[in-house]
């Protein structure tokens, strides 16, 4: 099932989006943002990756929802947004975000990541959606800002990247479901 806004479509991975996948993906600025994202990027790890994505969306109980973020007017993918570490007992999941470098700052990320939230606290039954960016990925800090996430905690050198071998404090933020949303 794919989402949809204004200027976007979020949808479900495919084999054939692999080289849109590799292409935002094939970045520095991103992987050094991930914890597990390998540098220099592998295609064949991508690979992987990609088949444990589009398996994950086919299990009854998925762990994982990641959404490729399609551009309309371009017909292109320029990145993701995805629930991950989902647990239906607590009814709690991590949201995450990525943009290819040209298309930043352009408030579409916040767009999907709106989307999503809505999914997840309304189709998925979620209760708290979590936020867990490096502290110094001031960008996507600011993403949870603007969606109104509330700031909870910030735990010292809790996350190391496996790019830059770099270990990195996170700020932690959580979305509650009230009757607002
Ligand atoms: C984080 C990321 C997904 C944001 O994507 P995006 O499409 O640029 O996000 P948006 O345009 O929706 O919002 C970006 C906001 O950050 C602001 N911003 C840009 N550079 C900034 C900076 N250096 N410091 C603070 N805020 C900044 C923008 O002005 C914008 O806010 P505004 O709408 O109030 O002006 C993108 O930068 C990215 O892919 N980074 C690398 C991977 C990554 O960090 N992923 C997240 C891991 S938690």
């Amino acid at each position: 099932m794919n989402l949809e806004t204004g200027r976007l479509i979020l949808k479900n991975p495919e084999k054939k989006d692999l080289d849109e996948f590799y292409e935002y993906m094939n970045d520095f600025s991103m992987a050094e943002m991930h914890i597990d994202t390998f540098w220099p990027i592998s295609k064949e790890r991508l690979v992987v990756k990609l088949k444990h994505l589009i398996n994950e969306h086919k299990k009854e109980d998925p762990k994982i929802y990641f959404f490729f973020i399609k551009l309309k007017s371009k017909n292109k993918i320029i990145g993701d947004v995805l629930l991950h570490s989902i647990n239906n007992i607590s009814k709690e999941a991590i949201i995450a975000f990525d943009c290819h470098k040209k298309y930043r700052n352009n408030n579409y990320v916040t767009e999907a990541v709106e989307v999503l939230i809505n999914f997840a606290l309304k189709d998925l039954g979620m209760k708290k959606i979590i936020g867990d960016p490096f502290v110094d990925n001031l960008v996507s800090n600011k993403v949870f800002r603007k969606l109104r996430f509330e700031f909870i905690e910030k735990k010292i050198k809790w996350a190391t990247s496996i790019a830059t071998n770099k270990k990195h404090d996170v700020n932690f933020y959580e979305l509650i479901k009230d009757k607002s949303n």
